[in-house]
Parts: structure tokens; C-alpha cells; sequence
């Protein structure tokens, strides 16, 4: 059960939305031209990012969802991840534009990308609204990062504590009480 906490606002609502269209012009400018942009969404914490950053994108897409286990049990050299939910699309000569609310260890990117990069598409980039570099375990960089943030258990804007606060329109800190 989780203990007694606050949660303090670490991104506004209105620094993500300002981020967010950033992003999506960058996005949009690198992928220009192209008629087959598969924007692919890793639940279940990139729900609310993905669904503001395509209404953003200047761009024909296609959205699609990827739910992979996380790895809890493995030791930290055997982790993996197990695909829950495929994509519903093929992605062979496909552009696509994988969408994850944060990046951490850096292990579920890493294999999400193995994943899918043997199914050859045409092109594999990432968006990640947060990025924790401090915590890397695997060398995995996003091409879009929408924030840095320090070694921090936050919360919001899909990203959850014990299923919970995945609702807030911020990134709130969780400050646990003693
Ligand atoms: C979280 C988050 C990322 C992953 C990042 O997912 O959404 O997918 O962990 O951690 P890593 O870089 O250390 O691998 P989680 O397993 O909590 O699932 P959720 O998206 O359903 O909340």
C-alpha cells in the first residue's frame, strides 16, 4: 500500500502545453512529406502526451498503442520486456514515432526498440516528455525530449503512483510523509 504523500507541482499544465507544441513543429519538420507517419503510444503512461502532441502535429498520422511488461522480477542485466499489447498495424517501411511519458533506466525503451526494429521500418525515432538521464542503466537517447528532470518519483499527465494522480494535467513530485 502506499504511505501518506503530497505531490508538488514540478511542470505546469502550461509549460507541457508550450513544450508540447515545440515539439510537435520539430516533429513535424523532420518527418515533412511523408504520408505514413505511425505514431505508436507505450501504455499506459503516454495516454494524455500522445493524445495532445498528435492534435499538434501538422502531419497525416496514424496512431497506434504498444503495452509492454515492465520487468520487476529480473535482476538488472536479464531484464526484458514482454509485449501485452501488440501493435494492431504493420510498420515495415513505415515511419514511426514511438511516444513515452518518461525514460528512466532506459530499459523499456531499449527493448521496445529491438522490438520493433525487427519489423524494419522505415524509420524509428522516440518522443519522450521526460527524460531522467540520472538514472540510466542502458545508452538510449531520445531524438525529442520534452524535460530533464532530476531523480524525482513524479507523477501526472499519465504518469502514476500505485495506479493513481495518472489524471492530474501537471508533473507533480510525490513527497513522502514520514
Ligand atoms: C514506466 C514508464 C516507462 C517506463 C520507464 O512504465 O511509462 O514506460 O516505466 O522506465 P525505464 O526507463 O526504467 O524502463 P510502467 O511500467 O510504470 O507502466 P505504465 O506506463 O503502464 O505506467
Amino acid at each position: 500500500m502506499a504511505g501518506e504523500y503530497v505531490i508538488e507541482e514540478m511542470i505546469s499544465a502550461k509549460a507541457i502545453a508550450a513544450r508540447v507544441e515545440a515539439l510537435a513543429r520539430e516533429i513535424s519538420a523532420h518527418f515533412a512529406g511523408t504520408d505514413k507517419l505511425v505514431v505508436v503510444g507505450l501504455l499506459r503512461g503516454s495516454f494524455i502526451f500522445i493524445a495532445d502532441l498528435v492534435r499538434e502535429l501538422d502531419l497525416p498520422v496514424e496512431v497506434d498503442f504498444l503495452e509492454v511488461s515492465s520487468y520487476g522480477m529480473g535482476t538488472e542485466s536479464s531484464r526484458e520486456v514482454r509485449i501485452l499489447k501488440d501493435l494492431r498495424g504493420e510498420i515495415e517501411g513505415r515511419d514511426v514515432l514511438v511516444v513515452e511519458d518518461i525514460i528512466d533506466t532506459g530499459h523499456t525503451i531499449h527493448h521496445v526498440l529491438e522490438i520493433l526494429r525487427t519489423r524494419r521500418p522505415a524509420r524509428l525515432e522516440v518522443c519522450a516528455l521526460l527524460d531522467k538521464p540520472s538514472r540510466r542503466e542502458v545508452d538510449v537517447r531520445a531524438r525529442w525530449t520534452g524535460f530533464e528532470i532530476p531523480d524525482r518519483f513524479v507523477v501526472g499527465y499519465g504518469i502514476d503512483y500505485a495506479q493513481r494522480n495518472r489524471n492530474l494535467d501537471h508533473i507533480g513530485a510525490v513527497r513522502f510523509l514520514e
